[in-house]
């Protein structure tokens, strides 16, 4: 029922009747509704219970008119499971009190199954299908990539330069493969467990690839991207990978198998495309700021990459990274109705 939707039906570069849209972190803190629960639950809680992350991943559904739904959960939820203490500091954002620095930590960690560890996420899964799939709207399960949990991990917070992470990359080239494999067990073990709990597509968020030159992406992270993507694919399901400051691995990238490619405003859309080639979806690609500028401004970006796409099936329309902070909701509103409206096809009636 869901593989006729926009938004399915884009990843597999099927026609669709407008230019599907969603947002990456539709739901959150610019949003009256979530700050909300926020004030009586800390990250955490809200994140463990299925309740208010359903709901939650429910409130930009209400409030727009949006193609697809994600699930509310974060990138670092799986690494709590392994035995990383995470915790989210209020204005600092995810906090590490034990990252892992030695080969000894590597070893320590857990790869323990999802229904362990992370039956939230899957109960969340669940109650969101239940109220979405009679409405017809899809929900995107995620993972983050290995190599930007992996710094997550080492570094124990966010990095300016990833100093402990690549230090432990060049200089333990055989620790670093067993923490990228022990990545990929548990993340592999929870994108089937999300499909299967009713999720209709598989996002990978990479959004720390940048920080690699393009000899070490393709040494360091791109094979256990692979994998995974490879594992995700056997689901069924389409699979999204996304990154940033990642313009220069394009190549490689595209070479990883992922169905749709997820690009940031630091290129143009078109050119992207070209590059990646016209046998993949892309997602993409407006500068999340944009949103905090003049409409006349943010539509005439948005023509632009409207133009640049084409009209080409394939395309979802999406920011190059995720909503900021004190976005306007109105803002978000008039942008989802613009692209739909800009990219309707009219069907005359004989
Ligand atoms: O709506 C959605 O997109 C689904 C939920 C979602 C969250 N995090 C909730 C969240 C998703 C998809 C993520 C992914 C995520 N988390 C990424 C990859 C995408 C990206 O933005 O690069 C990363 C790097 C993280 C790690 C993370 N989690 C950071 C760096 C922070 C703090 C900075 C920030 O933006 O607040 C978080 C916290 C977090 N994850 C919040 C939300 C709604 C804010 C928590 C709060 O309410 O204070």
């Amino acid at each position: 029922m869901l593989n006729e939707t926009r938004f399915i039906r884009a990843c597999r570069r099927e026609t669709t009747d407008a230019t599907p849209v969603w947002f990456m972190r539709q739901a959150g803190r610019y949003m009256q509704e979530y700050r909300a629960i926020r004030e009586k639950v800390s990250m955490l809680e809200s994140l463990r219970s299925a309740e208010l992350a359903c709901e939650i991943t429910l409130q930009p559904i209400n409030a727009f008119d949006l193609d697809a739904a994600i699930i509310f959960a974060d990138i670092l939820t799986p690494l709590i499971g392994m035995g990383i203490n995470l915790d989210f500091v209020k204005g600092e954002g995810p906090q590490i009190d034990n990252p892992v620095r030695t080969t000894r930590d590597i070893d320590r960690l857990a790869t323990p199954p999802t229904e362990e560890t992370m039956p939230f996420v899957l109960n969340a899964i669940r109650m969101v299908t239940a109220e979405l799939n009679p409405r017809n709207i899809p929900l995107i399960g995620f993972i983050g990539a290995p190599f930007t949990l992996a710094s997550y991990a080492i570094e124990g917070a966010g990095s300016r330069n990833y100093e402990f992470t690549k230090a432990l990359m060049y200089s333990e080239p055989a620790a670093w493969k067993r923490l990228m494999d022990r990545i990929v067990t548990v993340l592999s073990d929870f994108m089937v467990k999300q499909v299967e709990a009713g999720a209709s597509a598989l996002q990978i968020f990479d959004s720390w690839a940048g920080a690699l030159s393009p000899r070490d992406y393709a040494k360091y992270a791109a094979p256990y991207n692979k994998q995974l993507i490879e594992v995700a694919k056997k689901t069924g399901v389409p699979v999204i990978y996304f990154s940033t400051g990642t313009a220069s691995l394009l190549e490689e990238i595209r070479g990883m198998g992922s169905d749709v490619i997820g690009v940031d405003w630091r290129i143009r859309l078109d050119k992207a495309w070209e590059e990646i080639g016209y046998d993949k979806a892309i997602m993409g690609n407006l500068d999340p700021v944009m949103l905090k500028a003049p409409w006349e401004e943010l539509q005439a970006n948005t023509d632009l990459i409207l133009q640049q796409a084409a009209g080409r099936p394939g395309h979802i329309f999406n920011l190059g990274h995720g909503i900021l902070q004190g976005t306007s909701v109105d803002m978000v509103k008039r942008l989802a109705d613009y692209v739909h409206q800009q990219t309707a096809k009219v069907e005359v009636a004989l």
